[in-house]
């Protein structure tokens, strides 16, 4: 039996900021206490952490990460091995990945080959989600498999990428019925996919293939009006639980906040190049640097579009973050799917169409959003509950994961909030494990640090070392959402 204790540090929960001590037998928190409680116990502990000045989190719990996601012609670059590792160096002790099912394909195979990518290699617990990149009667029949037997309980559905994992309406709303029916949630790529690849074809035939116009040809009204249409068509399927994924868009957020004032079981999440980086910024450097930010849903303008619907005058960014405090976003993950410049973005040279959709950023999450903290967006507790606790909640993995409790997993990262983070690659000293030859956040300086990270009881990160080891990582079976209303 092995004993570890955190002293002096200040326990950061959703409800409020305490002076506790935590202690941890083997892979589980065994009690909380007042500071010095535990000075008896302090004796015979294995490890003793001290965090006096710094405070005390649960894990980081990123629930949207593609690891090795074959898409846009190549892989994704980190594995399972590099992708979890630069997570734990970020403070992120959970992830959920996206097994993929793509048109034509089974969805009990693609669930096996995620099984097998991830088995054994990650430093952190993993659990997946299922893509339905095929509506039909036998990906349907899986969805109730997986449900009941694989730990499995949300499905992502596209509204984006025709011709690839495209869902119809119909499609759309067959898929939600069987959620319905089996109480999982549904998670939507809310961009009306089928408009965009006119807009892309016109922007391309003109010789706009900058990779400014990748954003420029996914307007926000067009992820509003995909934004609205799934809330429809999981109303009109009986309130089925709905969880938009990776918003940028003030216009798509107020339609959420609606359907959430309604007491709808509607809810979403943003990622932090959505709060705080701008397409003048990064898109739309010159050349063909803009690719590094290539995403889908787009990094957009620090205005609002000139076609946008809604409330005017304050920006996406606000918006989003306006969002957060209030609740109509619940959740911020990373959407981390990072591809190298070199043979991967350059795909895209000459056509911004084919550069690969998607950024690393599963090592700076908890990190950019308690910037957000420092520059008064964000309480602590929110910092907590968006990146910790509400994920585990959403997804069923409440009180095992995103609580420091009693029984829960010693899954917490020690932060300090005295200490500086550089983040980026160009410059020694600087932060970045992901396995990818540019950093989209290369100079952000962060006012704060993760210093020591533990995994089920485990230390993963301190002193500024790794020293977690690959297939400590464990699959982790969710059960339904913990959210609902
Ligand atoms: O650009 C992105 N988001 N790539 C990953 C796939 C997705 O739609 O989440
Ligand atoms: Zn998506
Ligand atoms: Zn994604």
């Amino acid at each position: 039996m092995a004993t570890t204790l955190i002293k002096n540090g200040k326990v950061i929960s959703t409800t409020g900021v305490i002076a506790q001590d935590v202690l941890i037998t083997d892979e589980v928190v065994t009690a909380l206490g007042a500071p010095g409680y535990f000075a008896g116990a302090e004796q015979g502990a294995d490890k003793v952490i001290d965090a006096a000045g710094k405070y005390v989190i649960p894990g980081g719990i990123d629930v949207h990460t593609h690891m090795e996601m074959p898409f846009g012609g190549t892989y994704a670059s980190d594995t399972f091995e590099t992708g979890t590792t630069a997570a734990a160096w970020g403070g992120v002790t959970t992830i959920v990945d996206f097994a993929v099912q793509n048109t034509g394909g089974d969805v009990q195979e693609a669930l096996a080959s995620w099984h097998r990518k991830a088995d054994g290699n990650c430093a952190i617990d993993y659990g997946f989600h299922q893509i339905i990149g095929g509506v039909d009667e036998q990906s349907l029949k899986s969805m109730r498999y997986l449900v009941d037997h694989e730990g499995i309980t949300s499905f992502k559905l596209f509204m984006a990428y025709p011709g690839v994992l495209y869902s119809d309406d119909g499609q759309l709303l067959r898929a939600m019925q069987t959620a319905g029916e089996i109480g999982a949630m549904i998670m939507m790529h809310a961009e009306n996919g089928i408009a965009i690849d006119v807009l892309v074809q016109q922007a391309v035939a003109r010789g706009d293939t900058d990779p400014r116009f990748h954003s420029l040809t996914r307007p926000s009204p067009l992820e509003a009006e995909a934004t609205h249409r799934a809330i429809v068509l999981s109303h009109v399927a009986g309130n089925v639980p709905l969880y938009i994924v990776h918003m940028s868009a003030g216009d798509a957020l107020a339609h959420v906040a609606a359907a959430r004032h309604e007491g709808r079981n509607v809810f979403a999440e943003t990622c932090p190049q959505y709060l705080w980086l701008t397409l003048e910024e990064t898109l739309g450097r010159p050349g063909f640097e803009g690719a590094k930010w290539v995403c889908s849903t787009p990094v957009r303008s620090k205005d609002h579009d000139p076609d946008y619907i809604g409330r005017m005058g304050h920006g996406h960014q606000a918006d989003l973050w306006k969002g957060l405090r209030m609740n109509e976003l619940a959740v911020v993950s990373t959407d981390h799917c990072p591809f190298c410049m070199k043979d991967q973005k350059e795909i895209g040279i000459g056509n911004f169409a084919q550069i690969p959709n998607g950024i690393g950023g599963v090592e700076h999450r908890m990190e950019l959003i308690y910037q957000g903290v420092v520059a008064g967006e964000l309480s602590l507790e929110r910092w907590v509950e968006t990146c910790c606790t509400s994920p585990a909640r959403m997804f069923g993995m409440y009180p095992k994961k995103g609580v420091i409790a009693p029984g829960s997993d010693a899954d917490v990262v020690v932060w300090d909030p005295s200490s500086k983070t550089t983040i980026g690659m160009d410059e020694p000293g600087r932060k970045h494990h992901m396995n990818m030859d540019y950093s989209a956040w290369e100079g952000w300086v962060i006012d704060g640090k993760v210093d020591t990270v533990l995994s089920r009881g485990k230390v993963i990160v301190e002193n500024d070392a790794y020293v977690g080891t690959k297939g400590h990582g464990q699959y982790v079976k969710r059960g339904l959402s913990q959210y609902l209303v």
